[in-house]
């Protein structure tokens, strides 16, 4: 850790204090202060080029948070004349000040705030100054009220944390560290006020700034920088006080706020866009519109459309103002691309060589916001990511964290406020990055299907890892004893007799999608043409060598590693093998991929709207699932996830049997698995 002077130079490089008393800033990360020098960009201060600074503030009931900020409005006269007389008055009935106007009613905007003389609730105010323009999001300070802070700070660049200089660091303090460190907001100011109370005394400011020092080394704290205050006397709120704190070089709480540099927080890299609506006001204009939630984007540009995977150029990106030249994070468009390709809302658009990550089995911490506990027989949700709602079920509680100690207890259910290391599964893979990256493409809230009400916020830490996944244990070899045995009668040989090469043509889709139809009848074609062939049916299979196993995942995952390698067994008989299964799980898919040579393994995705299946539904499985009365049914409650590359897609609610059929036999030819 090096505390280093904010606005200037960096202190000495020998990991103490800093013993002037500046503005202390310690670093874990990055710092933007190439050359020695904070940037700043506030610019020429007009009203056009101002930037906006989004803080939330934090701090116990009376530290003085709302103090600090009403304190601010008033002396930097961002509030009308009739407010302050309307102030007035309110603080000879409601105030819990001495003074003529008490600055807290003047942030504590919500009235059963002001009746109970406590913060409650989110309070968000806007103000501005000729530098910048501030949107403060006002949170209690109340363990009960982490789901607050969490609410506030999603979109903040800086967090305010009141420390009251007399009571100095509380485990509450350290409460609002860790979720500021969780939430990962860019940069931290502590304001140790009342340090009139405290004679201004700089040894209690420094013992202060060393123990949040010390306990932020174990958290993940970007830019944690220190100012001494008095809220409601004012020193170093707008201007600094040479007279109460000589002893402190740094700068006022007001220029911290209009100096800090924050546009480079942004993620400017990864171009992500949600896509919100799909605009067709006639034939000729077909446009998506969207938040672009980070990165940046020009005409020209190749993209890439999820999940359908097709791909595209952006053809103009269009505003009410007019085209733009280039488009930035935070901006809402509506972006118009030179092919036809098929996109709706909750699909993203990226660029093709800067993909996101895509599962359906996610790591992730959660604050549980909901009075009621989250328990697991009420683990069904669902899960909003950007534009995007799918269903989700919580598998596993990893543990939950002690917000005031930093431990981490196991437990089986979350109550209200509640931090939480969780798994979950999704219907349809997510399209995220990690939090940490991204906080937008990183984050989700999970919606109680009932009754509607959000009742946790989530940050996506990455895909859960299971410990087979990290060991590999799924593939080892029990017995040491077994050995490869080799014929004379090789693939090769068997190919040259059959006419054609082995491969396994890998059906995959929901159920009633057309996996079997489409599967007979290319099989009825092969047969005619002399071709060797086998067929491997879900169905069926599930009637001899897996009439063991449900459709858990983990009961899917084995089902489909059993047929993977007695399809490959037919594979290296020289034959071409036709799997249909509905096989949700892509990388139960690419596991069979990974143990066929490359081009044997053709992943053909027989595509069909879910609403035509549930249509169709030959076996009316989709109405018993839809009435509750069969679980973990694939596309109802149980999840999806379409082929990302498939060498083949299909749409059987689209087109007719022999069409398909003739298509997969072209495929086949243009890949001389067969030649007639
Ligand atoms: S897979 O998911 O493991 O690939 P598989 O293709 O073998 O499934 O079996 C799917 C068939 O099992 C469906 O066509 C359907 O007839 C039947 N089935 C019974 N229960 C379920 C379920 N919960 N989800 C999906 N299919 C089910």
């Amino acid at each position: 850790m090096r505390p280093t002077t904010e606005h200037g130079k960096r202190n000495t490089d020998n990991g103490t204090q800093n013993t002037e008393n500046g503005t202390q800033t310690t670093e874990h990360g990055k710092r933007n202060t190439e050359n020695g020098t904070q940037n700043t960009d506030h610019g020429t201060p007009t009203t056009s080029s101002k930037s906006l600074l989004r803080f939330l503030t934090c701090g116990s009931v009376d530290d003085g948070k709302s103090t600090l900020i009403g304190n601010l409005l008033y002396n930097t006269k961002k509030i009308c004349q009739d407010q302050i007389e309307i102030l007035k008055k309110d603080s000879k009935k409601h105030g819990t000040t001495n003074t003529d106007v008490d600055y807290a009613l003047l942030m504590d905007g919500l009235a059963s705030e002001r009746e109970q003389g406590i913060t409650i609730d989110v309070a968000y105010r806007y103000f501005e100054t000729p530098k910048r323009k501030f949107i403060v999001a006002d949170t209690p300070g109340h363990e009960q009220y982490t789901r607050n802070m969490v609410t506030g700070a999603s979109t903040s660049d800086l967090a305010v944390i009141l420390v009251d200089a007399r009571k100095g660091v509380l485990t509450q303090t350290k409460r609002h560290m860790f979720l500021v460190s969780l939430l990962q907001i860019p940069h931290v100011l502590v304001a140790v006020n009342k340090m009139d109370l405290v004679d201004y005394s700089e040894q209690s400011y420094n013992d202060i700034v060393a123990e949040l020092q010390t306990f932020c080394e174990k958290l993940d704290l970007k830019n944690l920088s220190f100012i001494p205050v008095s809220a409601l006397a004012g020193d170093n709120v707008v201007d600094t006080s040479t007279s109460h704190t000589p002893w402190f070089k740094g700068v006022s709480f007001l220029q911290f706020i209009e100096d800090l540099y924050v546009k480079s927080d942004r993620n400017l890299i990864d171009f992500r866009f949600p896509v919100q609506n799909v605009i067709r006001p006639n034939l000729d204009f077909r446009g998506f519109a969207g938040r672009i939630e980070s990165g940046t984007i020009s005409p020209g540009e190749k993209i890439v459309a999820l999940p359908s995977g097709k791909e595209s150029t952006i053809k103009s990106i269009v505003t009410y103002d007019g085209d733009l030249d280039e488009a930035s994070s935070n901006q809402s468009v509506v972006l118009t691309l030179e092919d036809e390709i098929d996109i709706s809302r909750g699909d993203m658009i990226v660029r093709q060589n800067n993909l996101p990550k895509s599962s359906n089995e996610l790591d992730a911490t959660i604050c549980w916001m909901s009075e009621d506990p989250m328990t697991f027989s009420g683990n069904k949700f669902l899960l909003k990511h950007t534009t995007r709602t799918v269903n989700a079920f919580v598998e596993k509680i990893n543990y939950r964290v002690d917000v005031n100690t930093l431990h981490r207890d196991s437990t089986t259910s979350l109550d209200l406020n509640d931090i939480a290391r969780i798994q979950i599964r999704t219907a349809l893979p997510l399209f995220y990055d990690n939090y940490k990256e991204n906080r937008s493409t990183g984050s989700f809230i999970l919606i109680d299907p009932m009754t509607n009400n959000t009742v946790a916020a989530g940050m996506i830490r990455g895909k859960t890892r299971t410990i087979e996944d990290v060991t590999g244990a799924k593939t080892k070899i029990t017995s040491e004893n077994v050995v490869r045995e080799f014929f004379d009668i090789t693939t090769k040989l068997r190919e040259e007799q059959n006419g054609h090469q082995g491969a396994v043509l890998w059906f995959t889709g929901f159920s009633g999608s057309g996996k079997s139809t489409v599967a007979k009848a290319v099989s009825k074609r092969l047969f005619e043409m002399n071709c060797q062939l086998t067929i491997l049916d879900g169905d069926n299979v599930r009637h001899g060598l897996c009439s063991d196993l449900g459709f858990s995942a983990s009961d899917r995952e084995e089902n489909i590693r059993r047929v993977g390698e007695t399809a490959k067994l037919f594979y290296e008989n020289g034959m071409l093998t036709l799997c249909s299964f509905i096989s949700p799980y892509a990388k139960d898919r690419d596991r069979v991929r990974e143990i066929l040579p490359d081009g044997h393994f053709l992943e053909v995705h027989v595509k069909c709207d879910i609403n035509v299946c549930k249509r169709r539904d030959p076996k009316g499985l989709y109405k018993k699932a839809m009435a509750g009365e069969l679980k973990g049914f694939t596309g109802i409650d149980a999840p999806y996830e379409a082929p990302v590359n498939p060498e083949i897609v299909v749409e059987t609610d689209i087109d007719d049997v022999n069409t398909i059929v003739e298509k997969i036999l072209f495929e086949l030819r243009e890949r001389s698995i067969i030649n007639t």
